[in-house]
């Protein structure tokens, strides 16, 4: 594994946890203490209805670039992920060969990046995919812990290959450090992407972006300061719907697109 970047997640429910849920970089050595800890503090302070032996936090690792990883990140995600990158396309069948090649063709394998609707799980489906993982759509869900603006953000941008792009400029605009320099996020083209491509210097940009923050949600968008992580899927996100119902709605229709692509041959 090249790198990778364990983060806690804090569940609404856990917010007594909060220290524990923050980012751990690449640096994951202090990464049992912190189990420890939350152990600790769940056994101190019980939550009901969670068995004394599970520890009610997710623990996710981002395996951005790994060499054998079941998480297979195409260039069109939203967030963080590899600046060099194809489509997923071509890197899922290119990389089931690549594993299978070695021996390791029972790895299940997990799509993600631009997989919005029931077409892209389809698609990554006959790729080869087992599942896949989405990240922008559910963006455009009540059950996203994100102000107004950045949802609504998501859901009026179009076409995602021009509204979005993979830019260092919003990390550095926030303040978001400890990435390798391999690495950029993919967001929402918005003024400070404009400001900074029109050569608006970083502190002149910053101060903008620290009072753009105090303004709330009309900061975001295509107008707006603000950074909006998102995938190219932006242009396919029409409205918002609860998670569970995209979730439904996204596996009956790949049903119904691999039916009608099977009924095409
Ligand atoms: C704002 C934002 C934050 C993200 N944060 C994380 C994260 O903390 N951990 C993680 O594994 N992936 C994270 N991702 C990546 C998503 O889990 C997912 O792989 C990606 O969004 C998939 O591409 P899609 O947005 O085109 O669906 C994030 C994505 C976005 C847009």
């Amino acid at each position: 594994m090249d790198f990778y970047s364990p983060h806690i997640f804090r569940s609404n429910k856990l917010d007594r946890f909060s220290p524990r849920s923050r980012r751990l970089g690449t640096d994951i050595s202090t990464f049992p203490s912190l189990l420890n800890e939350a152990a600790t503090a769940l056994h101190s302070s019980p939550i009901a209805k969670t068995p004394p032996h599970i520890l009610p936090i997710g623990v996710g690792f981002i395996c951005w670039g790994a060499d054998l990883s079941t998480a297979l990140f195409g260039a069109d995600a939203g967030g963080h992920g590899l600046a060099q990158s194809s489509s997923i396309i071509t890197l899922l069948p290119e990389c089931a060969d690549a594993l299978a090649k070695d021996g390791y063709g029972d790895i299940t394998l997990i799509a993600t990046g631009g997989i919005v609707d029931g077409r892209g799980v389809a698609a990554a489906s006959t790729l080869g995919a087992s599942g896949v993982c989405m990240g922008t759509r559910f963006f455009a869900s009540p059950e996203a812990a994100i102000g107004e603006g950045y949802r609504n953000a998501i859901v009026d941008a179009k076409d995602g290959g021009v509204a979005t792009a993979r830019t260092t400029v919003y990390d550095r605009l926030r303040g978001t450090v400890g990435w390798p320099e391999t690495y950029n996020g993919r967001g929402v083209l918005n003024q400070s992407f404009r400001d900074h491509a029109h050569g608006m210097s970083e502190d002149e940009s910053k101060k903008l972006y620290e009072g753009a923050m105090k303004l709330g949600d009309r900061e975001w968008g295509d107008n707006g300061r603000m950074t909006t992580y998102a995938g190219t899927g932006v242009g396919l996100i029409h409205r918002v719907l609860p998670a569970g119902d995209i979730v439904r709605e996204v596996l009956k229709d790949s049903r119904d697109s691999l039916v009608r692509a099977g009924s095409n041959l």
